[in-house]
């Protein structure tokens, strides 16, 4: 184990223990406000996925520094509880992203806030390497998807998502999300909540009913 892992596990154990924030790890933490931050990530996610010995290795230190995602996120990146989202096959600059937004406090999770600026850049790439190949595994308790559903998807979601909900570069695999996270995601955006602001997705769901928001959520949650 290498100091800097000892030191993310400190900072992990106080931010379990709810203590205040430890500093240990700053001397690691980035410029996460700055815009370009994610070019730069991206492009190091890039070269690292191209090269097979670069790879592996990233691999298997995303790996080690996953083992606190678990928890939520689960192994292999698929979450373990119905509010938390999947990070198997997420696209690696909307990880990156997300990151920022934490980190920069236009979105919002107690948990998350913390991370964010405690994980080093490596340690992203890292982590972003090693969920990105890893599948969706479909959820034994998917609600039944309608007509409805795959209507409102169509007319307002596949422009941007995609016709499989896998997302592009520019934007995040929703396709097998749990629907509980989906159906808090879509309401938080239709609301436009304080934990996520600033989306385009606000002035997408602004005008959907309830109903057809809970429609479509059903027809993401079981798309493979
Ligand atoms: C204590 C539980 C918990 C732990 C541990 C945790 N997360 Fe999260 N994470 C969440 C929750 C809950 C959300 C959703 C927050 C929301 O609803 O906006 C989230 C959201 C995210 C997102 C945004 C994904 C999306 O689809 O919107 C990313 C990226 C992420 N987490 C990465 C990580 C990484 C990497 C780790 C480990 C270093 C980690 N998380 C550890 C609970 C956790
Ligand atoms: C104009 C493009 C666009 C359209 C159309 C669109 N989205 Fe989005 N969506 C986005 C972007 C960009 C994000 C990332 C938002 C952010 O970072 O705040 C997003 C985020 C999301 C998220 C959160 C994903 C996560 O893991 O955190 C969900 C769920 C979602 N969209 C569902 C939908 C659904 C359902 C529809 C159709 C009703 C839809 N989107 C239509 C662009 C779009």
């Amino acid at each position: 184990m290498n100091i800097r892992f000892i030191n993310f596990s400190l900072c992990v154990l106080s931010l379990l223990l709810l203590a205040p924030f430890s500093a240990t790890a700053t001397a690691e933490t980035l410029a996460v406000k700055d815009p370009e931050h994610t070019t730069e990530l991206l492009q190091r996610f890039d070269n690292i996925v191209a090269d097979p010995e670069a790879r592996q290795k990233a691999n298997a230190e995303g790996q080690e520094r996953a083992q606190f995602c678990f928890r939520c996120h689960g192994k292999n990146g698929n979450s373990v509880r119905d509010y938390v989202p999947n990070l198997a096959s997420q696209n690696p600059a909307y990880l990156f992203t997300q990151f920022e937004k934490f980190a920069s406090g236009t979105r919002k999770n107690y948990v998350m806030s913390k991370l964010a600026e405690i994980l080093s850049a490596d340690e992203r790439v890292a982590v972003a390497v090693y969920f990105s190949d890893k599948p969706v595994i479909p959820r034994d308790n998917r609600p039944e998807p309608d007509m409805k559903g795959q209507q409102v998807y169509q007319s307002l979601c596949f422009a941007c998502h995609g016709d499989k909900g896998h997302g592009s570069h520019t934007y995040p695999r929703i396709a097998g999300q749990p629907y509980e996270f989906l159906e808090k995601t879509l309401l938080k955006f239709k609301q436009g909540d304080e934990s996520r602001k600033n989306s385009p997705m606000t002035a997408v769901v602004g005008n959907l009913s309830d109903e057809d928001l809970r429609a479509v959520a059903r027809w993401v949650a079981n798309m493979p």
